[in-house]
């Protein structure tokens, strides 16, 4: 650790204080020896797995062939291949094509591009509490200031805010379903007070809010928005770098929520470990800038490719999707528990196992449990179980384990948070009777 913060910046900021020396499926262990389940799947990388034997001997057989030629320069099969398979597994029976980048921030930023080159209209609509990236395009789009955007101002212009559907904290003080989704239908009036529908190129959305806090919006939303979309000619870009690639129990999370967007940003989990991005769309709008306008040294390295078919492989032939919806069930059937049994639970909710627990300090006032939220965490690394924390306010915990997690390290891992959960609320409560 000294070394590491001699030598590395502080803004670098790591979770956990602790140095991996190998991992496996949903295992780490630590250059000490000790054995941890991996909750955080190095942020949603890892859906299937450390290690995944058949996306390592993917790899391998490439690194015995050649490492890098820069697809600019010299075009191989396997870039062909993904865009193929992407074009084709992506939300949306039209004509589709791909480009590859480095990145999920990259591929947002490419998406953003595409559609400014296509639209010829310069504005972006981005959601309260979305998170799409580090560089300057991707942070202007991302919500929350502290650490993301504070300090790095002044961002892009022509980037505008609106409400997302986080029923728990509605931004309008509404509740579902009277509140008839406001938050969606109110973009109209956006249109009329803050900028003209005929000036937006895209909506950039998360359909599952990853960094945000795991916050799935009603169903009727997407449906809504997609038709305002449609009506103004704006493009729906969905941000699926974190929600992608089997984690909801659908391939993507837009099929579970009636979205079919014109363009899609993946990234993380599609290839198993190795940076890579993507962007796909339909044809028409992703061929809408000139040669040379996308791509990039690195975009679409080879092994990385060989990685990504591989994992499209492994969550096709190992049926992922049903794998999700069975750890997302079981991990409810015990949230639901914590629950009822401690206030600090306000809400459960997910999609697939995309699950997480929002934390409060009273059911009724629904203050952030911030500090406790760090609390369960830290329990939770030092008794075996890594986790990682979300949400505006600081008090998420959200699963990111890998899919291939057996249900005895699922149970074991639960067993932990559990016992996280009820240390944390009876440290609490021992401290409010002492004061
Ligand atoms: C939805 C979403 N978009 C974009 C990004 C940025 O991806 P990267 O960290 O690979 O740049 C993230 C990262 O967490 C994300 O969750």
């Amino acid at each position: 650790m000294r070394r590491r913060d001699a030598a590395v910046v502080r803004a670098a900021f790591h979770a956990t204080p602790v140095f991996v020396a190998k991992a496996e499926g949903a295992v780490i262990e630590d250059v000490d020896g000790n054995r941890f389940i991996d909750f955080a799947g190095g942020i949603g990388c890892l859906n299937t797995g450390h290690r995944a034997p058949r996306v390592v001997d993917a790899i391998r057989r490439q690194l015995d062939r050649f490492l890098h030629t820069s697809f600019n320069v010299l075009p191989y099969e396997s870039y062909i291949a993904l865009a193929e398979r992407l074009n084709t597994i992506t939300p949306g029976r039209f004509a589709k094509k791909t480009v590859l980048v480095n990145s999920g921030a990259e591929a947002v930023e490419n998406a953003i591009k595409i559609a400014r080159a296509y639209t010829k209209r310069p504005a972006i609509l981005a959601f309260e509490d979305a998170f799409h990236g580090r560089t300057y395009m991707a942070m202007a789009a991302t919500s929350k200031t502290h650490p993301y955007k504070a300090g790095f101002e002044p961002f892009p212009g022509d980037v505008y805010r609106v409400p997302f559907a986080y029923c728990y904290r509605c931004s309008y003080s509404l509740q579902y379903p009277s509140c008839e989704v406001h938050c969606a239908r109110h973009i109209e009036d956006t249109f009329k007070r803050v900028v003209a529908a005929e000036s937006v190129a895209a909506v950039i959305v998360e359909p599952v809010m990853g960094e945000g806090g795991f916050i799935t919006p009603p169903a009727e939303f997407f449906p809504i928005l997609s038709e305002i979309c449609r009506k103004h000619g704006i493009l729906l870009i969905a941000d699926e770098v974190q929600s992608g690639f089997a984690r909801t129990g659908a391939l993507f999370a837009c099929e579970r929520l009636s979205l079919e967007p014109d363009l899609i940003t993946m990234a993380k989990s599609l290839s198993g470990g190795l940076p890579l991005a993507a962007v796909t769309g339909r044809a028409e709008i992703m061929d809408a800038p000139g040669p040379g306008g996308l791509g990039g040294t690195f975009g679409g390295n080879p092994a990385a490719c060989e990685a990504a078919l591989a994992v499209l492989d492994m969550i096709e032939s190992e049926d992922l999707c049903a794998r999700a919806n069975h750890l997302g069930d079981r991990f409810c059937k015990r949230a639901a528990e914590w629950q009822s049994r401690w206030e600090l639970v306000g809400e459960v909710r997910g999609l697939g196992a995309m699950q997480a627990l929002e934390l409060v300090r009273s059911r009724e006032t629904r203050a952030p449990a911030e500090e406790e939220t760090k609390q369960v965490s830290q329990y939770c690394y030092e008794h075996g179980l890594i986790t990682i924390t979300a949400g505006s306010y600081g008090n998420v915990i959200r699963l990111l384990m890998p899919l291939v997690i057996t249900d005895s390290q699922m149970d074991e891992a639960l067993d932990v948070l559990e016992s996280a959960l009820a240390t944390v609320w009876e440290k609490k409560g021992a401290v409010a009777q002492l004061a």
